[in-house]
């Protein structure tokens, strides 16, 4: 556990062989110096020409939140983000990033064959040698080097994280067991805040199993004292049928029993909980897929709007390391946050970097209205 007592801990073949149990693995920090490929100095959103964006919850050009500094760059790195995370904490990054959101490869073995749609044609694009040569170097030990590579990735994103800060891992029954023991150790379990279930639907599958329906999204906290902005959810029927839609509050009977009372202001909702129902991106002729040239992981803006709504401020840092076809980017950006991305594929950062090209023609199609 973080604070020195291990009460339980996931051993994985080779994880003590040359350190003594229970010690702490020391992880390798080389600082590589990143080479500047290209700076844009394009203006960011429109104004609300057209009505695209909503005033009250995105941030146009000439909105910039109070806390962004005027000389501020956001930063997309192409390369293998140990070795970016690595260069960034000597860089001196460590501590200075408020919210992290990752959606690394599920070990389903597929994550590195891109599958894409270019006109009416679907082309299968082979990876590249380096990410082959990065698949082959990752998995060639199983489940053992899958624990190995996240565990001392996420050991790297601990540093870079602020005080206030906050992770959310997204993964799914393939290995989110694992890696929930893994944060408890790296993170403390007490730091644990909550297990997201994302529920979507999708054509059933044949199978004489429960059709799997779910990923699972980790979320843990520095420390204690963290960033969090309530969101709401609608009120269930049965609670709207029984009081109105107004507000509630608790109060204490005589009796010593707890009573909820009605208010006279509107309520907002009922405080949101941990299992999402947001619809996939629909068909590869929808806008979110139009724009990332139906990049195969790609997941919604709407998941990623809750997260950043609820566990970042305006102006604050936002990064995901394992960026793919730059969802959280586009989001942070719309919502007025700073942010930093990495991914190993070069067909990523290409996408990414046109996504958040384009983003002033971009609709907001985050269906999610909360
Ligand atoms: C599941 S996808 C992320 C999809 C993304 N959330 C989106 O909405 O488009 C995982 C990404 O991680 C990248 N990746 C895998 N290993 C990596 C590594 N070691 N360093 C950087 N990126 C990596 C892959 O290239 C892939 O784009």
């Amino acid at each position: 556990m973080a604070d020195g007592k291990k009460y339980v801990e996931l051993h994985w073949a080779e994880k003590y062989d040359k350190y003594e149990k229970g010690e702490k693995l020391p992880i390798e920090k080389p600082n590589l110096p990143f080479q500047v490929v290209e700076t844009v100095n394009k203006p960011r959103l429109k104004d609300l020409e057209g009505g695209l964006f909503d005033p009250d919850k995105f941030y146009p050009e000439s909105k910039y939140p109070e806390n962004y500094p005027k000389d501020w760059k956001n930063l997309l790195i192409w390369g293998d983000n140990k070795l970016v995370m690595s260069s960034l904490i000597k860089q001196g990054w460590a501590g200075k990033i408020n919210l992290i959101y990752i959606d690394p490869p599920f070990f389903t073995g597929a994550d590195f064959t891109i599958r894409t749609k270019i006109g009416d044609e679907r082309i299968e694009k082979e990876p590249s040698i380096i990410e082959e040569r990065a698949y082959k170097d990752t998995w060639s030990g199983g489940i053992a080097s899958y624990l190995k590579y996240m565990y001392e990735r996420l050991v790297l994103m601990k540093e870079l994280l602020a005080e206030n800060g906050s992770i959310y891992v997204h993964l799914d029954w393939h290995v989110g067991h694992y890696v929930k023991v893994m944060m408890d150790e790296i993170f403390g379990y007490e730091n644990f805040r909550n297990e997201l279930v994302w529920r979507y639907r999708r054509w059933p599958a044949p199978s004489r199993d429960f059709q799997k329906m779910h990923d699972v999204i980790l979320r843990y906290t520095k420390i204690k004292k963290y960033t969090w902005n309530q969101l709401y959810e609608p009120k269930a029927e049965s609670t709207l049928k029984a009081f109105g839609d107004v507000r509630l509050t608790t109060e204490i009977t005589e009796r010593g029993t707890i009573k909820k009372v009605r208010t006279s202001e509107t309520s907002k909702g009922t405080n949101m909980s941990d299992v999402w129902e947001i619809p996939m991106i629909q068909g590869s002729a929808s806008y979110e897929r139009e724009i990332t040239s139906n990049y195969d992981t790609q997941k919604p803006e709407a998941l990623l709007k809750r997260i950043i709504l609820a566990s970042s401020n305006p102006g604050d840092i936002v990064a995901d390391f394992f960026c793919g076809s730059g969802t959280t980017l586009s989001v942070a950006e719309k919502l007025g946050r700073r942010w930093l991305g990495s991914d190993l594929s070069k067909f990523a950062i290409q996408v990414t970097r046109k996504r958040l090209l384009d983003i002033h023609n971009s609709k907001d199609l985050m269906e999610d209205k909360k």
